[in-house]
């Protein structure tokens, strides 16, 4: 939306940007205002069918600029295979994220090695934490540009309750000198609400949003922090909420009850699109706005 302000005030359409000029003490200055679809962990088929049938529209009605998600858990709720990972950026999907899950599928590997030489593959487009050990396959960071706009992405791993990776605190800081874009996603996938509500301090006004994913259950806590990150603590899924976070809820609740080896299986109804839509300043990194949205 281009809007001049001078003694009128003119909208226009305008290649789904959402420019501002101001005049203002004889010069003209302007912001560009990119808005930001993320989509929480895509669980099997159901959640890849969902946003198959609502993503197009939803970009549409909201001017959506970058569309990125998690998808660790689209193949049949454990890690995410190279078709998978292809149907999905096909989709209209730009960088996806992952977590704990990503070597649930070691085929993965592969594909993150294929994505050597070619900065913008979408093998290289697909994320693992970054904080795993050095060495390890794929990249835990994207940089790229949407339009004529850069941004970039940082995929991190908590430590409370999980497996015991390097601090993504200080890998944060590492990654945020090296990184040149403005707008910085942050998807920190992790269990502890405590921690991401911490890692969302430490990144206030350093990076655009933080968003938090792996618990699957969408929290009401969406905000901008004081110095222009948006925050919220988990997105949710975007799968089958008739179930015990996307696997079939009998099944879970047959291994509370007898602690025996259980094989667990994706659920498939109650199909929910779990996401947050971020407006922020393309200038200056920060984030003007942060909603959540949630469709059946
Ligand atoms: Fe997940
Ligand atoms: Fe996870």
């Amino acid at each position: 939306m281009l809007r001049l302000w001078t003694t009128t005030t003119l909208s226009l359409k305008f290649a789904c940007y959402h420019r501002k000029f101001t005049q203002a003490a004889g010069r003209q200055r302007y912001t560009t205002i990119m808005r930001i679809l993320f989509i929480g962990d895509i669980f099997g088929r159901p959640g890849r069918t969902i946003v198959k049938d609502r993503l197009p529209l939803l970009v549409k009605e909201h001017s959506i600029n970058l569309v990125l998600a998690n998808g660790e858990n689209s193949a049949a709720g454990f890690g995410i295979t190279p078709p998978l990972a292809e149907e999905l950026f096909e989709m209209g999907i730009d960088v996806l994220t992952t977590g704990n899950h990503v070597w649930d599928k070691r085929e993965i590997v592969e594909y993150f090695e294929a994505a050597d030489g070619n900065p913008h593959s979408p093998a290289r487009r697909l994320l693992r934490p970054a904080n795993y050990p050095p060495g390890m396959p794929g990249w835990g960071w994207y940089e790229g540009r949407k339009g004529d706009i850069p941004y970039a992405v940082v995929n991190l791993q908590g430590r409370v309750f999980m497996a015991s990776n390097d601090d993504p605190f200080r890998v944060a800081d590492q990654l945020l000198k090296e990184i040149k874009a403005k707008v910085i996603f942050v998807d920190v996938h992790a269990e502890a609400t405590s921690e991401k509500i911490a890692l969302g301090w430490y990144l206030d006004g350093r990076v655009t949003v933080v968003v938090g994913t792996h618990t699957h259950v969408p929290t009401a806590d969406e905000r901008v922090l004081p110095n222009g990150t948006a925050y919220i603590t988990d997105v949710g899924m975007t799968g089958p909420y008739d179930s015990v976070i996307g696997v079939k809820k009998e099944l879970v609740v047959g291994k509370f009850l007898s602690n025996m080896p259980t094989r667990f299986e994706a659920a498939t109804g109650d199909v929910r699109l779990c996401a947050v839509v971020v407006d922020c300043d393309e200038r200056s990194g920060h984030a003007r706005e942060i909603k959540r949205v949630m469709l059946r």
